[in-house]
């Protein structure tokens, strides 16, 4: 047999997870239709011998971690073993750098795709976006200048509106891009915290207009039984604190002014407003995933003199009024800037009401945002919301005679439809 040939046959292009960027959110795992990727408390790792490369994981990972790539000989893939001990990625070995064929996208992936709910594109009009510019090597470090409690005293959630100031270093965001944090200190097994992953709740040109600065919206995460509210994303990591208290948001909440913080991004490059000025938003959280729309709606609420005519329409949904974080400068927008519909489901005496509760009860008007071209669909906050907002979206363009496959398809493809669930 021919030499060269063999040397071909023999080289793949094994596909990893990079640990120090990943932020452990099992996006990639449950995307995979083919089972490869799997994790242990340390890190997400893939299997060389199930892999087929068809990239169906790739679009939706939050920060990138899932696209990295090593030629090597197939004899010496990495195991699963390997990359469970990683705290890095290996170099490219530069004697097996051969280029080889990335492999085409077989049918099975092409449906896999497909499977991924929203869009892997940004608006057309999106503003581009600066990502990882700070990386675990190379991390910014920004101040604390504010941190105060948006729940009420009373409530049991604890969630924090943290103001971080970046100084003289560039730190460029756009509305819908996340940060990643790294927590001080080690977890159980002496290795570094992983970091986590926070939307920026502040707008591009500052949390304070001209001011090199971004707030976050943070939720205390507590061991279920500690405030009746353990939410953590129940990927079972295990890289907690040993108390069963979320490591990074409790150490957020309880910096002080003063305190430097380690970053690493900005992230995001799809879940991002458009910047036409007739363009409108229809946003869809519940509790913390209302950081990005503070975000986009501060940004549109900066620009309102410059007459955009584009509609802002907001689901937001909390247990009670007293656990919805910005309730009180939300009120205060102006109805005819921002039509905002509010769910509880636990207020006393009052029946469980959810996000597509509301929407359902909008279904007019959310109908005939859907079948505007120019709408944008965000939706963020709870992983388990997903299913009910999709299946409310679905059934009010059926019931208004869009045809819904059709919709579907056409907003995922023009980066229209955003979904951030945690
Ligand atoms: P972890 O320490 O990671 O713990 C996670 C869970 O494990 C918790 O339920 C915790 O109780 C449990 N646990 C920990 N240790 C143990 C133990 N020893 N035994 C048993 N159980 C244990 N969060 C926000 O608040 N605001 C945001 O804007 C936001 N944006 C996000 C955007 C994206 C794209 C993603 C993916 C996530 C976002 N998150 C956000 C979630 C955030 O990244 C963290 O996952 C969250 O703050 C919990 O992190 P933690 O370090 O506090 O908890
Ligand atoms: P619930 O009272 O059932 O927990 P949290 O405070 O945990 O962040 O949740 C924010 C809001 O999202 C709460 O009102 C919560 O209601 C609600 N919620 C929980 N599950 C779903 C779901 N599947 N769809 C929509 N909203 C949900």
């Amino acid at each position: 047999m021919d030499a060269h040939i063999e040397t071909r046959i023999e080289i793949i292009r094994q596909h990893l997870i990079d640990p120090e960027i990943c932020i452990r959110c099992n996006t990639c795992e449950e995307t995979c239709p083919i089972d490869a990727i799997t994790h242990d408390g340390a890190n997400y790792v893939v299997n060389a011998e199930v892999c087929n490369g068809c990239m169906a994981c790739v679009p939706p990972c939050p920060t990138g971690a899932i696209d990295n790539w090593r030629n090597v000989l197939r004899s010496e893939a990495y195991s699963v073993d390997d990359q469970f001990g990683w705290e890095a990625l290996p170099a490219q070995n530069e004697a097996v750098s051969t280029p080889v064929e990335v492999p085409a996208q077989d049918d099975e992936a092409l449906v896999a795709s497909d499977t991924v709910r929203g869009s892997t594109v940004a608006p057309w009009s999106a503003a581009r976006p600066y990502v990882q510019l700070y990386t675990h090597k190379a991390p910014a470090l920004a101040t604390v200048v504010g941190n105060y409690r948006l729940t009420d005293a009373a409530a049991p959630s604890d969630i924090h509106h943290i103001v971080l100031d970046f100084g003289a270093l560039p730190f460029p965001v756009l509305e819908g891009q996340s940060i990643g944090v790294l927590p001080p200190g080690t977890s159980a097994d002496g290795r570094a915290h992983h970091v986590r992953q926070y939307s920026i709740a502040s707008p591009r040109d500052g949390e304070r207009p001209g001011y090199n600065n971004l707030s976050l919206t943070v939720k205390r995460v507590q061991r279920e039984g500690d405030n009746g509210n353990g939410n953590g994303n129940g990927n079972g990591n295990g890289n907690g604190n040993g108390n069963g208290n979320g490591v990074c948001s409790n150490y957020l909440c309880d910096l002080q002014k003063g305190d430097v913080v380690t970053v690493i991004g900005p992230f995001g490059n799809t879940f991002l407003m458009p910047n036409h000025p007739d363009s409108h938003l229809l946003m869809i959280c519940t509790g913390t995933g209302s950081a990005p729309m503070r975000a986009m709606t501060e940004y549109r609420r900066r620009r309102r003199a410059t007459g955009e005519t584009g509609k802002l329409m907001l689901f937001f949904g909390a247990r009670t009024r007293g656990e919805l974080p910005y309730f009180g400068p939300l009120m205060s927008l102006p109805k005819d800037f921002i039509d905002t519909n509010l769910a509880f489901s636990r207020t006393p005496g009052e029946a469980k009401r959810y996000v597509q509760d509301a929407m359902r009860e909008r279904a007019d008007d959310v109908a005939q945002l859907l079948g505007d071209g120019n709408t944008h669909v965000y939706v963020c906050g709870l992983r388990g919301m997903e299913d009910g907002v999709m299946q409310a979206l679905e059934s009010i363009a059926r019931s208004h005679s869009l045809d819904w496959p059709a919709l579907w398809e056409r907003l995922r493809r023009e980066g229209r439809l955003h979904l951030e669930t945690y």
